[in-house]
């Protein structure tokens, strides 16, 4: 069993901070979301909208991506109708390749955008424009090309989770699953990073990698509600969990991982490990697919609140919730939430975005997810 330990003096890196205002507004719109979250349907409801939406689906010639994260309904659905569940590099693949000629993104807008960039001929679909990210949110466009213009020195790598006109003004594009890689590939090659939006994750990929990165200041408020505690004290109660971390994460928290992956990364873990019991630190959306994946084990969500194995405030993305059924069903019968880009920001993002898509290509270890 790996020592389990905190690094000294490993804080949280915070070279500045996202303006105060820009977090009001993030609070405000997770909470409007959280209202916002529809009532769960009652069974027979459910059976005859996911028949509506089946028949629909078949009619228009178009396919269900979904993100992890959406309600197990969601991503039942978009399996059994041919469609896909996965983190945000499987998803862009997927939708770029797939023949359908709508795209419907079950997830948050960035999903959707992304989309679109990749397959602009499709008619991509998202269940709710207010479906934002706190990462994207926290990342302006304006500002973001100011920091470029200041350090024209460095490559531009941004995380998926950002808007078109960020990923517009970035060299590569990437995600959780694959951020890493590429920033150890621009290392080897002597160049210095300007990494946006996530410190967290931007941080970890600098510990790892050990590469020259200035940092955005921005943050998941999903991922950087768990603590270190919550989950030393969680690890004293099952001292033979294995510990599963989205990076995310707080440095503090990372540092207790068994493994630190992607949400993809994450399952195949749940899988392939030995472990019976995981500990886990992401969205408790994930729970549904880790136990399809491996039924037999027992996995416990780190708890954002309280120290106890009990889950007092559970990870939940908000956005991520507005996805359902219902909506699904009416954006089918009415073609609402449309997502456009403009085209000369297209041009330019698809450039950062095909990046990492041909890096991943050229990957033996295909990330796959079992269902
Ligand atoms: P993944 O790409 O790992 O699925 O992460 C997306 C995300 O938004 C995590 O919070
Ligand atoms: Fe964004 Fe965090 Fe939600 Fe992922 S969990 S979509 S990073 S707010």
């Amino acid at each position: 069993m790996k020592k389990r330990y905190i690094e000294k003096n490993m804080t949280t890196p915070t070279p500045k901070c996202i303006p105060k205002a820009t977090q009001e507004r993030i609070a405000r719109l997770a909470e409007q979301a959280r209202q916002a979250r529809a009532e769960p349907l009652t069974p027979a409801r459910e059976t005859e909208i996911k028949q509506r939406i089946k028949a629909e689906l078949i009619r228009q010639d178009a396919v269900l991506v979904a993100h992890y994260y959406v309600d197990g309904p969601l991503q039942d659905l978009a399996e059994e109708t041919g469609g896909f569940v996965a983190d945000s590099l499987e998803m862009a693949r997927f939708g770029r390749t797939h023949p359908a000629k709508t795209l419907i993104v079950a997830g948050v807008r960035f999903m959707g955008e992304t989309a679109k960039i990749l397959s602009p001929e499709k008619r991509v679909l998202v269940l709710d424009q207010e479906a934002e990210c706190s990462l994207d949110l926290g990342c302006p466009a304006e500002e973001f090309t100011a920091l470029c213009d200041a350090h024209p020195d460095r490559t531009v790598v941004v995380y998926a989770n950002t808007s078109a006109a960020v990923k517009a003004r970035a060299d590569w594009t990437v995600t959780s699953a694959i951020g890493r890689d590429i920033v150890a590939h621009l290392a080897s090659k002597g160049e210095k990073v300007l990494w946006a939006p996530d410190r967290y994750l931007g941080g970890y990929i600098q510990r790892v990698t050990g590469a020259d990165m200035l940092l955005w200041p921005g943050s998941c408020i999903v991922h950087e509600e768990f603590k270190a505690e919550a989950l030393q004290s969680l690890l004293r109660e099952h001292p033979d969990a294995a510990v599963l971390v989205h990076p995310e994460s707080r440095p503090e928290v990372i540092a207790l991982a068994d493994v630190v992956g992607s949400t993809t990364q994450m399952i195949l873990a749940a899988r392939n490990l030995s472990a019976s019991t995981f500990i886990v630190a992401t969205e408790q959306g994930i729970f549904h697919k880790m136990k399809q994946a491996a039924p037999e084990k027992t996995f416990l969500p780190l708890p954002t609140g309280g120290l106890g194995g009990t889950c007092m405030s559970c990870a939940t993305c908000h956005w991520m919730k507005l996805n359902d059924l219902g909506k699904l069903s009416r954006v089918l019968e009415t073609g609402a939430n449309e997502i456009f880009v403009d085209e000369e920001i297209r041009r330019k993002a698809v450039v950062s975005i095909q990046r990492m898509l041909d890096f991943a290509g050229r990957r033996t270890d295909k990330a796959a997810c079992p269902g």
